[in-house]
């Protein structure tokens, strides 16, 4: 899609970080926005910022774990702007710190309800109305934890969405239907993902007696520090907004985090069992 000009964008997670950014930047490109998010006080200052570029842009609070609330937003996209050309699945949650044995069912199924059905219903409610247009494009915002082995709802959802991502891809543009797909696998951007407990059900928090061990809270410390130093979100965008201008589907962040993908693709050409210590070794 390259030309973006008097176009819409359906952005979810825009209240905050990448979501924020890509909002910023479409709108920038000429786009009209409608930014979805949970949080309605944030998304209100997101959609004010916004509306400084001069565009058509809306925002609605959306929970993207629900089906119908996402069905909503897409009637409420559709309706105000007569079509949606690009749907940037991008909420999400870091879910529990903590290794397996700590996490919840109630967290597994918050962390899976956000990060995976999100996308599902994304796509369900959006995807007709854009092929039946038959001009569009779709950006996943998966993760590098996509592709790096974890014991985790967090790894467990965003695997899971690079491999539908990538399945819609291939149905897309075997059948000709004009829409576009990227798939977005970002390193450590700085971003609040740190705290994104903040908008879990109070079943998926940690259970009262939980006490992190030394190895958990050096490992939580690790992420909380790599999240401050990393990129900035507006880079990001600019990455997505020439990744969908070009319809490239692969979008990495930090190529230093693909080339340490190497030994995993190696061991499987290789026949051989994988290293186990992942990135640590
Ligand atoms: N920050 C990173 O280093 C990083 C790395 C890889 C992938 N990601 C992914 O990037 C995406 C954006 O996250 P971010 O890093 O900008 O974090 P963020 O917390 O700054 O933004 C996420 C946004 O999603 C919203 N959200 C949470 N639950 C929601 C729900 N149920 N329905 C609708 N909106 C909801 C939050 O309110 C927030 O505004 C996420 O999918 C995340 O998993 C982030």
């Amino acid at each position: 899609m390259d030309d973006l000009t008097g176009k819409t964008a359906v952005i979810t997670g825009a209240a905050s970080g990448m979501g924020r950014s890509f909002a910023n930047r479409f709108a920038g490109a000429g786009m009209n926005i409608v930014l979805s998010d949970i949080e309605a006080p944030r998304l209100d200052e997101a959609v004010a910022e916004v509306s400084a570029h001069g565009t058509g842009v809306i925002g609605h609070v959306t929970d993207v774990a629900d089906g119908g609330a996402v069905d909503e937003l897409a009637d409420r996209a559709f309706g105000e702007f007569g079509g949606v050309h690009l749907l940037c699945n991008n909420a999400g949650v870091g879910g529990m710190k903590g290794g397996p044995e700590l996490v919840n069912t109630a967290n597994w199924e918050w962390v899976l309800g956000v990060n995976l059905w999100g996308v599902i219903h994304g796509h369900r409610a959006f995807l007709p109305r854009m092929i039946e247009q038959g001009e569009g494009h779709i950006v996943n915002t998966a993760s590098m934890a996509g592709h790096m082995p974890g014991h985790s709802a967090y790894t467990a959802s965003k695997w899971a969405v690079v491999g539908i991502t990538q399945g819609l891809y291939n149905q897309m543009h075997r059948t000709g239907t004009g829409i576009g797909v990227s798939c977005l696998c970002p390193g450590w951007v700085r971003t609040d993902i740190a705290t994104s407990e903040r908008n879990g059900p109070e079943a998926a928090a940690p259970p009262a007696l939980y006490e992190p061990t030394a190895d958990q809270e050096a490992a939580w410390q690790f992420v909380v520090d790599a999240l401050e130093g990393g990129l900035d979100p507006d880079a990001v965008a600019d990455m997505v907004h020439d990744a969908v201008v070009d319809d490239r589907f692969w979008i990495f962040t930090h190529p230093e985090f693909v080339v340490a993908l190497q030994d995993k693709h190696e061991s499987i050409m290789e026949n051989r069992n994988p290293n186990p210590m992942g990135l640590l070794g």
